[in-house]
């Protein structure tokens, strides 16, 4: 039998005892020299990392993207560069308001965060399993994160500050139909749609612009649990997504997903009658079809969970040639917000680690900084411009200008919004029992919320489809005179 390896502390000297601690005496007191007890409790402290301020809790693991279908007259992107190619991908999914020791099967957004190592560097598409979000303004992200996180008082949950921020957010009405429907409660990561919700651009090689939307589809179907099944999930297992993620893949039962786009010219931001680039709404499908495009595989489950989830870091503002953002206001603050969480979370040097590295060559100017542990290979060319051939920019990666147009102002994002048509179309699409579940679902969440917000929120429910409003008002014991009508919602 060949011996074990020898163990050593962290700087490689070896260690004879590992059971006992260095004392004076069989008794104690403890000897302060025994660095090696130190070294010990010192890595324990410092095990944690700040937790996600929101998408605390999440599993992860790496597949594949394989291009089915030719996109190449959209966008010059080489990850879709030709049929059968295929492209390595990290995927984390996640709760939203939970922190990380929070239970899986709760009715939340889920975060679908997909970085494919491209060979033009990473794009992430930092997404969610709904196609749209709560508001359209960076400015109000963190007053809507702070009525889901806990009250500085009770530290419990507050439905009040729910509805209450929901009742004066009309935008956030499409969301919230979402939230509360069958598909606001997934039984798992697998069994639900990815959206990348936002509307990007798109760049082909003649330089021209589209604007586009993604969406994977789920080829497990959609499945989901009523609120009464979750109980029961949660009271045995607090970790049923994370467990049916891995085992699936452990067992080779490997999940996938359809990706799609829709596609729209750039000129027809002009004319549709909403505003494509406002996060709360969708592009109808018979205005905008779906194009297939690829597959996303998950086929490899990480080896080490902190490693490799806990530090996976997403920023919507890693992006490749051939895919640029668009005006989206809600994009554009997110622009910000990721790589600034990372540097603070994470580390400055955070995209140096394995799950984060790009797949290609990077060659910037950067320096310094906590986890610089690679020595950078500049020679003299440590500043740029340089005369030692350093890297240098490339005019080829230029994308074509954005016509921009207005005062700059703080615009009302609320005047001339519709916020009620498309909830209203998919309450309709909904059946009658789907219907029910989801008015049942706002009831019960509804529960010990003051009236006057159950009532401001009943009116948005109403403007959407009478139905809807009626229905939440009667199971909240109000009656139809309680209603107002659609139109004084509306205002
Ligand atoms: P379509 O009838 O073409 O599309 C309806 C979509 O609704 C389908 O993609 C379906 O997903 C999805 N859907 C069904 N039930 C729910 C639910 N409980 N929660 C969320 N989505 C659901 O109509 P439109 O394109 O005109 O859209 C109508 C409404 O459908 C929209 O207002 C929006 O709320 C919702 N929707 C639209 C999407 C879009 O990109 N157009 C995307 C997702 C939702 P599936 O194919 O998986 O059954
Ligand atoms: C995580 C900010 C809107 C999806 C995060 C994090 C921040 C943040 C700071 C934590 C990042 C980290 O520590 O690693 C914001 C801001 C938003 C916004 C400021 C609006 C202005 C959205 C929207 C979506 C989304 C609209 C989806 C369409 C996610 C996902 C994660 C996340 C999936 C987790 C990523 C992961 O798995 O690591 N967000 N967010 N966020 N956000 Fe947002």
């Amino acid at each position: 039998m060949t011996r074990p390896k020898t163990m050593t502390t962290t700087a490689g000297a070896p260690v004879a005892d590992n059971q006992n601690s260095l004392s004076a005496g069989p008794r104690g007191p403890l000897l302060l020299q025994d660095y090696q007890l130190i070294e010990k409790l010192a890595h324990q402290n410092r095990e944690r990392i700040p937790e996600r301020v929101v998408h605390a809790k999440g599993s992860g693991a790496y597949g594949t993207f394989t291009v089915t279908n030719d996109i190449t007259r959209y966008t010059k992107a080489k990850l879709f560069g030709a049929i059968g190619k295929e492209t390595e991908v990290f995927l984390r999914f996640s709760t939203v308001a939970g922190e990380r020791g929070a239970a899986d099967a709760e009715r939340d957004v889920r975060g679908f965060a997909v970085k494919f190592y491209t060979e033009e560097g990473n794009w992430d598409l930092v997404g969610n399993n709904t196609p749209v979000f709560f508001i359209r303004d960076p400015l109000k992200f963190p007053d809507f994160i702070r009525t889901q996180k806990r009250h500085p008082a009770t530290n419990l949950r507050s439905p009040t500050a729910m509805w209450d921020f929901w009742s004066l957010s009309p935008e956030s009405l499409h969301q919230v139909t979402i939230l509360f429907s069958d598909r606001g409660l997934p039984q798992g990561y697998r069994f639900m749609n990815g959206y990348g919700s936002h509307t990007y651009a798109f760049l082909n090689e003649a330089g021209e612009r589209f604007w586009v939307k993604f969406h994977f589809k789920s080829m497990q179907g959609i499945k989901w649990w009523t609120n009464r099944e979750a109980e029961q999930v949660i009271a045995k297992d607090r970790e049923s997504a994370q467990r049916d993620l891995y085992e699936a893949i452990q067992k080779g039962d490997f999940p996938r997903w359809r990706l799609c786009v829709q596609v729209m010219p750039e000129a027809d931001v002009e004319t549709t009658p909403f505003d494509p680039f406002d996060l709360t709404k969708v592009w109808p499908h018979a205005d905008y079809p779906l194009i297939e495009v690829g597959v996303l595989e998950l086929n490899r489950n990480p080896a080490h969970y902190f490693a490799e989830v806990e530090q996976s870091s997403f920023s919507p503002s890693n992006i490749v040639p051939g895919i640029g953002f668009s005006p989206d206001k809600m994009l554009q603050g997110r622009i910000f917000a990721y790589a600034d969480a990372h540097r603070y979370r994470v580390g400055t040097h955070y995209e140096m680690l394995p799950v984060n590295r790009p797949r290609c060559p990077v060659h910037h100017y950067h320096a310094d900084g906590s986890m610089l542990f690679e020595i950078p290979d500049r020679g003299n060319a440590w500043y740029e411009p340089n005369s030692f051939g350093g890297p240098v920019e490339d005019p080829r990666f230029r994308e074509p200008p954005l016509r921009i147009a207005g005062d700059a102002d703080r615009w009302s994002h609320r005047v001339g919004n519709d916020d009620y048509s498309q909830p209203g179309r998919l309450f309709r699409l909904m059946g009658p029992a789907a219907q029910g579940r989801l008015m049942d679902n706002i009831a019960e969440a509804m529960q010990g919320v003051p009236l006057e917000i159950v009532r401001r929120q009943v009116a948005h429910f109403h403007a959407a489809d009478p139905a809807y409003g009626l229905g939440v008002a009667t199971r909240m014991g109000l009656d139809e005179r309680d209603l107002p009508s659609a139109q004084a919602a509306a205002e």
